[in-house]
């Protein structure tokens, strides 16, 4: 099950909680910065044992202070127009995501809409590359239950809204 909500990701009590970080896991602004303040100080501190993350890849931490068990640290492609497999990268964001939290037992995950932010990948491409993807995975490999969109503007939510629908077609 996908569901699309408007909200801030770190006040949603769910098993897994993705953050959109940057090759360092060292923080950053966005959702990033949003996720390092609610989970506190110890969120950096195991991040720092992790050595970085690829784009497209998938590390995992505790959530400390999160209302959620884990965070599943993953990394959006920057976007350079669309010829450099930037949406493989971001599909492989969705894909990878999901393998650990389902791995880690997570019934259920939240994602933030990855890359459309300071990576400045285009939303509506993004929003149906995601849902595609979390769509065929989540049929494929059952062990997350719901994945739940948290999107921090109405014109977000409303991409990955008309995501789902167009997937339901
Ligand atoms: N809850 C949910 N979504 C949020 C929140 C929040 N609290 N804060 C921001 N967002 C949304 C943004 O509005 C955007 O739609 O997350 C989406 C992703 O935007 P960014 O956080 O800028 O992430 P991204 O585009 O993947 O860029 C990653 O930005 O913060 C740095 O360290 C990060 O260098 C990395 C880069």
């Amino acid at each position: 099950m996908i569901e699309v909500v408007a909200g801030d990701i770190t006040t949603f009590r769910v098993d897994a909680v993705v953050n959109a970080a940057n090759p360092s896991l060292l923080g950053g602004g966005g959702v990033d910065g949003a996720i390092h303040r609610a989970a506190g100080p110890g969120l950096l501190a195991e991040c720092r044992t992790l050595g970085g993350c690829a784009p497209g890849e998938a590390k995992v931490t505790h959530a400390y202070g999160l209302p959620a068990r884990i965070v599943v640290h993953t990394v959006g492609p920057v976007w350079q127009g669309g010829a450099f497999g930037e949406d493989a990268t971001l599909a492989a964001c969705y894909r990878s995501s999901l393998r650990v939290a389902g791995e880690r037992g997570a019934w259920t995950v939240a994602f933030p809409s990855i890359a459309t932010g300071a990576y400045g990948f285009p939303l509506h491409r993004a929003a149906g590359i995601a849902i595609a993807t979390l769509a065929e995975v989540m049929r494929t490999d059952g062990r997350v239950a719901r994945v739940t969109m948290v999107c921090r503007g109405h014109e977000t939510a409303r991409a990955y809204e008309d995501a789902v629908a167009d997937l339901l077609e």
